[in-house]
């Protein structure tokens, strides 16, 4: 059986981090008979360079035909003036709400030997071990009606609108509280039910299916404002955060810069699992395309890797191997490797060098 990977690399950073994940499947596959067979294909800015749109049909189709699609990252400054429906964004939406991709996963851990990177102090993000469990498909991201109209006094209004029905609510927070049994037990939702009707709703439907099916966790509500802060002020309180798609959004942002850099946090996109195993998926870092230090070959690909290693347990079922890649990274860690975003002194290496390093380790580790 071959393991069907489609590698979306983008723009970017992305163009540069997906050389290294590719040499670790290889790695896999020579090794640990993985048995993938990968396809490449165009997103964001490179698709509309090439097509004119932010992804092209035969692209999806590619995506849908695959188990698992790792995507890089989308965007720059080059296409800012690109008509909106055809932004780089456009694609990565399109291929969420395609696949289905509802549930975003988005750990953020604090690697022993990087908690001094961290912008908080060292106590606060020892050990730090969170998930963020994002609503990726509907929301203000996606609600109708939207757009920008022009009014007959001259102004211009702007709409979105956030929108969540009971199932979208309902599906999301059985994978919150189904991956908390498997870690400690606790889930936080995070809301505005006190200004949003869209928030009341979630936090009656979260509440609901707790009393009803998952009365063994523990459950906590927080506004979205004051969960931004707590996960400043101490982190460590949390372990799994279900929230919408829009302020997912953001506390992820806030929960990845707690463990150090942008460029070490991973994410899943699931949709449904067939026999625990999830064929409609999408992996990338957290991390954007960073235009400002792409092609310079010191972008981290860590986030990138780490997300390959997610792919690995959540659609090969082959939890062995992801172990063994994570174990290498924070061997590579532990040795003091750094790329630039995380290192403190002067002495860091390039993205090339840290993916064979990875190598190198998966290497050493595997004979053991
Ligand atoms: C993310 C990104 C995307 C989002 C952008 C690139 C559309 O910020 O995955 O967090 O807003 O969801
Ligand atoms: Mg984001």
């Amino acid at each position: 059986m071959t393991n069907k990977i489609l590698i979306l690399p983008g723009d970017g950073i992305g163009q540069e981090v997906m050389v290294e994940v590719e040499k670790i499947i290889n790695w896999f596959n020579s090794n640990n008979n993985f048995n993938a067979e990968i396809e490449y294909g165009l997103v964001g800015g490179a698709s509309y360079d090439a097509d004119g749109v932010a992804i092209s049909d035969t692209t999806m189709d590619l995506a849908k035909k695959s188990d698992a699609v790792l995507f890089g990252a989308v965007g720059g400054p080059k296409w800012d003036d690109v008509a909106y429906e055809h932004r780089p964004e456009a694609g990565l939406l399109r291929l969420r709400k395609d696949l289905d991709l509802f549930a975003n996963l988005r750990p953020a851990i604090c690697f022993s030997s990087l908690s001094d990177s961290s912008s908080l102090k060292k106590e606060i993000v020892q050990d730090l071990d969170i998930l963020i469990v994002r609503e990726l498909t509907g929301g203000v991201y996606f609600g109708e009606p939207r757009g920008i109209e022009n009014l007959e006094n001259g102004n211009r209004r702007g709409i979105n609108t956030q929108v969540y029905e009971t199932w979208e609510i309902q599906r999301i927070a059985e994978v919150a509280f189904e991956l908390a049994r498997k870690r400690n037990n606790k889930v936080t939702s995070s809301e505005k039910r006190n200004v949003m009707e869209s928030g009341l709703l979630w936090y009656e439907e979260v509440k609901k299916l707790h009393e009803e099916k998952f009365q063994d966790v523990e459950l906590d509500h927080m506004l979205a404002d004051n969960c931004g802060m707590q996960l400043v002020r101490w982190p460590k309180q949390f372990d799994v955060i279900v929230t919408d798609n829009l302020f997912g959004d953001m506390l992820s942002d806030v929960a990845a810069m707690l463990t150090g850099s942008l460029g070490m946090l991973p994410s899943a996109s699931l949709g449904k699992s067939v026999d625990g195993l999830f064929k409609s998926a999408l992996y990338e870092p957290v991390h954007g395309s960073a235009p400002d230090i792409s092609g310079q070959g010191i972008a981290n690909p860590l986030a990138s890797i780490l997300s390959f290693s997610m792919a690995l347990k959540y659609s090969f079922g082959r939890n062995e191997d992801s172990k063994l890649l994570e174990d290498s990274i924070s061997k590579v860690l532990d040795d003091g490797s750094r790329t630039k975003d995380i290192a403190d002194q002067e002495n860091s290496i390039s993205t090339n060098e840290m993916g064979d390093k990875v190598i190198e380790n998966l290497e050493l580790l595997s004979k053991e």
